[in-house]
């Protein structure tokens, strides 16, 4: 996959390249990324790239110019490789919140533009002009869209063939099948005290898929009961999930 990233700040994107499961995808070329600096693209001395807000107020907003042409050099870049247009996504708390369908959806793209805002933010028109789509990370503001961008690159990077290994697939993520992901537990089976669930240690596989199933279930209708909505359970989870339900009114009774 082709990342082109429009940035201020290029080298905080070494975060993504150098380390861990990114790190040695690129390293295997399962994408390649380039880096477009507006300040490269911008006219007059001192190479500006904001100016202040139209009708006043705080702090100030880039403009539209270095961006457009970072944008347009960051297609090209991508046509000249063989690819279609590219899908242009600009990173800003105004956008629609990212979520695992749509990581799976841009994950099939061939390539991917996206776009770093600084400042209070960007020219509309540059909105208007370049982007395909808008999307924010979570109802916070960063200081920027780098790490938003780099959030994106990250769980997209995860879903492109050949990047993780048989141990570590994807499919067992959470949000795979739209459910949160069960408790693991490693060695020692005791720590101070705190033992692994018993069933982990039986070597009976049908026992613990079930286990697994329902604690993922099950924290899942504690923690995020919306999500349920969307998961479109089998028949065999709704099971297993009023067994969970049944198990914790009994613990309740039990404590009360
Ligand atoms: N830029 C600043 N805040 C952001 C957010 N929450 N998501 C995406 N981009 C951002």
């Amino acid at each position: 996959m082709q990342f082109d990233v429009v940035t201020l700040f290029p080298r905080m994107f070494e975060a993504v390249t150098r380390w861990g499961v990114t790190g040695r995808a690129e390293e295997a070329n399962r994408y390649n990324l380039v880096l477009w600096n507006p300040r490269e693209f911008a006219a007059g001395p001192h190479r500006s790239v904001d100016d202040r807000p139209y009708g006043g107020g705080p702090g100030m907003v880039m403009m539209v110019e270095p961006l457009e042409k970072s944008v347009q050099a960051a297609r090209q870049r991508q046509r000249s490789q063989g690819l279609g247009r590219p899908k242009v996504v600009f990173l800003s708390p105004q956008g629609r919140l990212l979520d695992h369908r749509i990581v799976r959806r841009l994950a099939q793209e061939p390539g991917l533009v996206l776009v770093a805002g600084r400042y209070e933010g960007v020219d509309e028109r540059f909105i208007e002009r370049e982007v395909d789509e808008e999307i924010s990370i979570g109802d916070y503001v960063l200081s920027g869209g780098e790490l938003a961008a780099m959030v994106l690159m990250d769980c997209v990077i995860r879903q492109l063939e050949g990047v993780l290994g048989h141990g570590e697939s994807a499919a067992q993520d959470s949000f795979f099948d739209g459910l949160l992901d069960w408790p693991h537990y490693t060695r020692p089976e005791n720590y101070r005290g705190a033992e692994v669930p018993p069933v982990l240690l039986s070597g009976n596989h049908r026992e613990i898929e079930h286990w697994r199933m329902k604690q993922a279930l099950g924290r899942t209708w504690r923690r995020r009961p919306e999500l349920l909505e969307t998961a479109s359970l089998t028949e065999a989870q709704l099971t297993v999930l009023e067994e969970f339900k049944k198990e914790q009114a009994l613990l309740r009774s039990k404590s009360s």
